[in-house]
């Protein structure tokens, strides 16, 4: 574990025995929006096993550490981060900056930024690259569209995006995430889920978690938290408001204590 973070922070060494609920809050979490989700946390202590994470957009990331408090029930993520590690690059942000500010992961290759900001294989690459050296957790996204789904090439997409981490050495978590699951209310379902983790888990070496993204909510988490092969869960749209949000992290306590 030498060499990662979160030592002076909370214990995250990602393993498939914990349970991970991670809110991806894109753009849409206002600063005020933010304050009240911690005023109106209930959660206040570190339940072993339970990994909670949230993810703002980066002016919201020095503010959001602040209010996790001295407890740090919630660990901090970006949504992304530079591929350089410093230098003349207006407008990106650096690793090293995320992780002054406390931040201990970080989502690459989210499939809105696949898409919007065109990434490839060997800017991901690099992304992996910087993060690990500063210390901070990838939480690699992968997923299909629609039209690869419906032409049966899930397992060729699937794999084909997997061959960035072939050369990645470090320590990361993986997010599966169907592109026409994400923020449009279709779930994939109970089976799609599970074979498609049984396929990436099979694919992947080493001990890392593999989490669903997609339309999860309240009325869906505990059946996906329940499939075979889920570590965990990255949720956008259901991650906004602090009591849903808390009562998935409650499924997933139960279902650590089951
Ligand atoms: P959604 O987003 O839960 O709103 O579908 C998930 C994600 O993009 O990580």
């Amino acid at each position: 574990m030498a060499g990662w973070l979160r030592k002076q922070d909370v214990n995250l060494s990602p393993n498939r025995q914990s349970k991970y609920i991670f809110g991806n809050w894109k753009m849409s979490q206002s600063f005020e929006a933010m304050r009240s989700f911690f005023a109106d946390s209930t959660r206040q202590n570190v339940d072993p096993g339970l990994e909670m994470a949230i993810f703002p957009s980066f002016t919201h990331l020095g503010e959001a550490r602040k209010l996790v408090g001295p407890q740090k029930v919630y660990a901090i993520g970006a949504q992304d981060c530079s591929d350089e590690k410093n230098g003349a690059f207006t407008g990106e942000v650096s690793a090293q900056s995320l992780k002054e500010l406390g931040v201990c992961l970080c989502l690459v290759g989210h499939s809105e930024r696949r898409q919007r900001a065109n990434e490839t294989p060997q800017s991901l690459s690099k992304k992996l690259a910087v993060l690990q050296e500063c210390g901070i957790l990838p939480v690699f996204c992968i997923g299909e569209s629609r039209a690869e789904r419906e032409s049966g090439r899930v397992d060729e997409i699937l794999s084909s995006q997997l061959e960035v981490l072939k050369t990645y050495r470090g320590q990361l978590i993986l997010a599966y995430e169907p592109v026409w699951a994400i923020g449009t209310g279709l779930t994939a379902s109970a089976s799609q889920i599970q074979e498609t983790h049984a396929y990436i888990l099979k694919q992947l070496g080493g001990p890392w978690p593999l989490l669903y993204g997609g339309s999860v909510k309240l009325e869906n988490a505990q059946e996906i938290l329940g499939i075979e092969g889920v570590h965990g869960l990255l949720i956008g749209g259901a991650s906004l408001k602090v009591n849903v949000f808390e009562k998935i992290c409650g499924f997933a306590l139960e279902s650590l204590n089951r």
